[in-house]
């Protein structure tokens, strides 16, 4: 309610003063005016990024207008007190914009974003963002780091929690969401934040998965596949960038001009402000990229950085950096504009306080944390389910085991700064809830947490397991087993979780095993040790009525894999947008196993493939099953040629072919079979999640503008290139029959 009144108040004290969005040109005149009155010193106030340490320095900054940004600041009394100074005290009475890493969610955490790209719902994914918004706003928070966007094919990088995984179709698609949820199509509304679009670019690609790494993106790779959700991101209107740590083919990202100057301003018309990582300015040092601090405030600079994350390095440098002309005025004022505009539009100099006195009900409000459960639901992938053990019927004794059943910290998953664990409604609380009336819930862990060897307690879940009518387990990593700086070579199930679950499978009775965990781990042998695997990304403060309602059959899965599940870590990189190769394995090959001593060189056939495990993954992208099962038929496409400003139009029927009403992420993958460059053995156009009651079926339009199909050739042109085509409608990327078209 009070978040309610806070809106309407300031709603019309904006509307009155600016009116609702206020229009380009008078948001650009003030931007002109203010910079007119601003001293050197000021200018690069505004350029510098602060993180929060104590309240009086901040102040004393603030007054001095040394500062444009304060990041990690949560209390509104603090931030209105430091705003104070700025606004009131302040020569220009600029106020300072306070930044958060909101990923997630700020209070009420949802799942981790692979998990929201698991969903493949965008709308749901929005609504998230708008929850996540409307508590950080009501902390003082208007500027978001994220949307995350780092393509990932690596699943051993930490970092790979935080964004939508291997594709960037469903990652642009995820990232308008976001943008859209934090900013609504009114910044100035006190309840909308800037989103900040990151890394830029090229981070996910971590060489080894190591994170920080250095990267090797050549030019038409990172022109078809990282940097589409950029530029998604920015064409639907994020704010703000952020440089990268990485430095790819030896340029670090926060010195390069090429991406942030051409690309970034020039190609797609960005007009918000770009700053740097934690220190990424500085570290262009360590690359070795750049002299000193100063030296990398020149590049920063000069590359396009309007403001610094914490080095210091255009508040202490710029000054002489101009008197010896090695970087110019203009490049400064452009910065200071930049970072004006998004604080106009934020409608920051009519709004800039916070109310105080919230209190975490508020925060935790009851339709924040439905949609952190339906987002939960939609998130979670049933990647096995033999004899259709799910979802559990007739059970009277169930046990929980596993050392994530009831372990409110971890399942929130990495960076949640804010989100507090006494909230979080873990598995093992929601089961005896919401289904103890009917079912005995026995708990017994086996294992005390993720990394732990000590096998002690599973004779206890076994026994337990004996006299019940089937077990749960709950294993997969800790929250800081993934994020960053928290990358794994081994991704493996960790320490005893393993055994535990082959020790309960030994019992005979069924066993569940549900997997919540920040990235997708090498789970093949433990399928062959649970009759049904639900994987859960870290689902979030709601995850644990989420998935008792999935067990039950009360909510039926529908998630589909973000990143292709591999069999065994040493099949890194593996994505299912690669290219043909000139000699894919297409058969069955003989793998170590049956190969005789002794055997010529051409033995195994000379095709692209390993000799001790299947080169395809253990789950390809777009894969999840359901409690029902659905059927494409009658798939066809309008045409069989198509001109260049044609849409494709596929027509299709799904049907429900079991007794689950159900949703299925249906999918739309096309390829290229010739091209100026190789092109991807297939690539998704389009998805959309349609639900079905049992036994109902739906006829279904697809539709795909042919520009759709353009590329980056190796000059970097994008076009589409005449020629043949291929296409499939299916339930996953290596699923269905192709179509095949022209384009002249
Ligand atoms: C470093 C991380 O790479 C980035 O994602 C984050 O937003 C900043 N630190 C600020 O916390």
């Amino acid at each position: 309610m009070k978040q309610f009144l806070r809106l309407i108040a300031t709603v019309c004290v904006a509307g009155l003063v600016c009116g609702f969005t206020a229009p380009k040109d008078d948001v650009e005149k003030r931007v002109e005016k203010l910079l007119a009155k601003m001293t050197l010193e000021e200018k690069i106030g505004q350029m510098n990024q602060l993180s929060y340490s104590r309240e009086q320095p901040m102040v004393s900054a603030a007054k001095e207008g040394k500062v444009g940004s304060i990041l990690n600041l949560v209390d509104p009394a603090v931030i209105n007190r430091i705003q104070r100074a700025a606004v009131e005290e302040s020569r220009l009475g600029i106020p300072v914009l306070f930044s958060r890493d909101v990923i997630h969610g700020f209070k009420t955490i949802f799942p981790i974003p692979l998990g929201l790209a698991a969903s493949f719902d965008p709308a749901m994914v929005e609504a998230g963002a708008r929850v996540a918004a409307e508590e950080a706003t009501a902390a003082g928070i208007r500027w978001t780091f994220s949307p995350m966007l780092d393509i990932a094919r690596d699943p051993r990088w930490g970092r790979v929690a935080e964004g939508s995984g291997e594709d960037p179709y469903l990652d642009s698609r995820m990232a308008e969401a976001m943008v859209r949820g934090y900013q609504t199509d009114n910044l100035a509304d006190p309840t909308a934040m800037a989103a900040c679009v990151k890394h830029f670019v090229g981070y996910g690609a971590a060489e080894g998965g190591r994170d920080y790494n250095s990267t090797n993106i050549p030019p038409t790779l990172m022109h078809n596949v990282y940097l589409p959700p950029f530029e998604a991101a920015v064409k639907a209107g994020a704010q703000t960038a952020m440089t990268s740590f990485n430095d790819n083919d030896g340029i670090p990202a926060t010195g390069n001009r090429y991406m942030l100057r051409d690309v970034l301003r020039e190609s797609w018309g960005f007009d918000g402000f770009v700053v740097t990582d934690w220190n990424s300015a500085g570290e262009m040092v360590v690359h070795g990229f750049a002299e000193d601090n100063k030296d990398a405030g020149r590049i920063a600079l000069n590359a396009g950085v309007d403001m610094d994350m914490t080095t210091g390095a255009f508040i202490n440098y710029i000054p002489e950096l101009i008197e010896e002309g090695k970087v110019k005025m203009e490049d400064v004022d452009n910065a200071v504009r930049n970072i004006l505009r998004v604080k106009f539009r934020l409608g920051l100099f009519e709004n800039p306080y916070v109310e105080e006195g919230l209190t975490e009900k508020e925060f935790y409000a009851p339709d924040h944390l439905e949609i952190a459960k339906k987002s939960a639901e939609e998130s979670v992938i049933l990647l096995q389910n033999n004899n259709n053990v799910l979802p559990l019927k007739g059970v009277k004794r169930l046990v929980v085991a596993g050392p994530l059943a009831d372990a409110p910290y971890d399942q929130l998953g990495t960076w949640i700064f804010d989100g507090d664990q006494k909230h979080t409604v873990t598995p093992l609380a929601a089961l005896r809830d919401m289904y103890g009336k009917d079912v005995e819930i026995i708990y017994e862990p086996g294992v005390k947490y993720v990394r732990s060897n000590d096998t002690a307690d599973i004779p206890a879940a076994v026994a337990a397991t004996k006299s019940a009518d089937a077990v749960v387990v709950f294993v997969g990593e800790e929250a800081r087993l993934s994020g960053e700086a928290h990358s794994l070579a081994n991704i493996d199930l960790l320490g005893a979780q393993s055994q535990l679950l082959a020790e309960l499978k030994a019992t005979g009775k069924p066993v569940v095993a549900v997997v919540m965990a920040g990235r997708p781990m090498t789970i093949g042998k433990d399928l062959a040790n649970c009759d049904a695997m639900l994987y859960s990304f870290h689902p979030g403060t709601m995850g644990g009525p989420a998935i008792a309602d999935l067990l039950f059959g009360k909510a039926v899965p529908s998630g589909k894999t973000p990143m292709s599940f591999l069999r065994v870590v040493g099949q890194v990189p593996l994505y299912y947008n690669h290219n043909m190769g000139g000699r894919p394995t297409n058969r069955p090959i003989r793998l170590l196993a049956d190969l005789p001593v002794e055997q010529n060189q051409t033995s195994v056939g000379g095709t692209s493939n390993y000799l001790d495990v299947e080169h395809t993954p253990l789950f390809p992208f777009g894969y999840g099953l359901s409690y029902t099962t659905f059927e494409y038929s009658n798939i066809k496409l309008d045409k069989e040629v198509y001109g260049m400003n044609d849409v494709i139009r596929v027509e299709f029927d799904l049907a429900n072919t079991g007794s689950y009403d159900a949703t299925e992420v249906a999918q739309l993958y096309t390829r290229d079979l010739v091209g100026s460059v190789a092109r991807p053995v297939r690539e998704l156009k389009k998805f959309d999640r349609i639900t079905l009651k049992a036994g109902e079926t739906k006829h279904i339009v697809f539709e795909v503008p042919v520009s759709e199909l353009a590329f980056y050739n190796s000059e970097l042109v994008k076009a589409v290139e005449p020629g043949k085509f291929q296409l499939w409608v299916a339930g996953d990327s290596n699923s269905g029959k192709p179509l095949s078209f022209e384009v002249k």
